[in-house]
């Protein structure tokens, strides 16, 4: 049989793109235009709908990108006032991630694609986390290759040295639990509501570290991985010695604010190391929900300073999961010429040192 193609994709034409996001728990879509300027973007958070399950449940969220990606598709077109057919390329979040959003987002994206006629673009979630400082707007001209990304979320912890599009080296990642997920364990020891991460830091801020004491795992130790499966033992054993019951606030407070002290520290000397490890790092980028984090932030850009560097720190919004993102990515890999082919599968497992320049 011959299948012949009525319009061939319409490659590298400078035009509006649109991304989407659905790999985790966040339902998003952007469309930007072809100098990165944000015509529209917008994300629904599935918080509610995972809270009473203490985390996030992968058929609920599947289920819920479904039900509303493509509405959430046509307002960020109208918003922009955009269509389908003006648009230059469609790429969605492909993984690493939960399969279900995935399927969904690089579903909806590869129909946009093949309806418009324009080309498809699979992107890595990692690599968008780690393009976010290029945004226009963020720092002047743009951050420049090479730099250090520090990509500290509920589901990733790695130092990445950032060479060009599509060159990542891992320069080291955690060795069990993500920084985000041991934020999130405390959180839920101290009786806290999830996510546990922006109340623990609440939280801390009625307490003084070094009042009870823990662990700063892998401190010092050779290399930049991370290890965050221990001090969350640690608080776990802590809050075994009180009596059943709530814990007093003032303690709470006190093993909260100890935390965040060790998590802080140990983030910083794992960032001392991974900047000796890339000398020709022109600046530390750090990304991901952990990244709101001021004590976190306040230590880690004190690391940069003393290396000569600033800390890029994109603003909450661009650092937790979103759309803005992932169309940025698609603008960078189309300048590039790079484009997917629409029988993509979708990848859970992706690393971005499988990616291609
Ligand atoms: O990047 P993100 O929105 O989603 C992914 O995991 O991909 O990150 C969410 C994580 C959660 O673990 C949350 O508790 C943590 O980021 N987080 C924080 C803060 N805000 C969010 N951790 C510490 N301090 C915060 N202020
Ligand atoms: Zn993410």
């Amino acid at each position: 049989m011959h299948v012949s193609h009525a319009r061939s994709p319409r490659r590298e034409q400078p035009g509006p793109v649109l991304g989407l996001e659905s790999s985790c728990d966040e339902t998003a879509a952007a469309v930007l235009a072809a100098d990165g300027t944000v015509l529209a973007e917008a994300v629904l958070s599935q918080l509610d709908e995972h809270r009473r399950f203490g985390g996030v449940v992968p058929e609920i969220a599947a289920r819920a990108h479904l039900a509303s990606l493509p509405g959430l598709v046509r307002e960020v077109l109208a918003r922009a006032g955009v269509s389908a057919g003006e648009l230059a390329g469609v790429g969605a979040s492909c993984g690493p991630g939960l399969i279900g959003g995935l399927i969904v987002g690089a579903g909806v994206a590869k129909g946009i694609a093949l309806a418009a006629g324009v080309p498809f673009v699979a992107i890595n979630h990692l690599e968008a986390h780690a393009l976010t400082p290029r945004l226009p707007g963020l720092v002047p001209g743009g951050a420049s290759f090479p730099y250090l990304l520090l990509l500290l979320s509920g589901g990733h912890c790695q130092c990445v040295a950032v060479e060009v599009v599509g060159r990542y080296r891992l320069l080291g990642s955690t060795i069990d639990d993500a920084v985000g997920e041991a934020f999130d364990k405390v959180g839920k020891l101290l009786g806290l509501p999830w996510p546990g991460g922006p109340e623990v830091e609440r939280l801390a801020t009625d307490g003084e570290p070094g009042v009870v004491r823990l662990p700063r795992p892998l401190l010092g130790r050779q290399g930049c991985d991370f290890s965050f499966s221990g001090l969350k033992t640690a608080v776990a054993q802590l809050v075994q010695n009180y009596p059943a019951g709530p814990l007093p606030k003032g303690d709470a407070a006190n093993i909260a604010a100890e935390f965040q002290a060790a998590v802080a520290t140990v983030l910083a000397d794992r960032t001392d190391h991974a900047l000796a490890m890339m000398p020709d790092a022109r600046s530390v980028v750090v990304s991901g929900g952990v990244a709101a984090n001021g004590t976190v932030r306040a230590a880690l850009a004190a690391v940069a300073e003393r290396h000569g560097l600033s800390l890029l720190a994109p603003p909450i919004r661009l650092c937790t999961d979103n759309a803005t993102m992932v169309a940025w990515a698609v603008l960078e890999r189309l300048r590039l010429g790079l484009a997917d082919d629409l029988g993509f599968k979708p990848r859970p497992r992706w690393p971005l040192a499988e990616l291609t320049a």
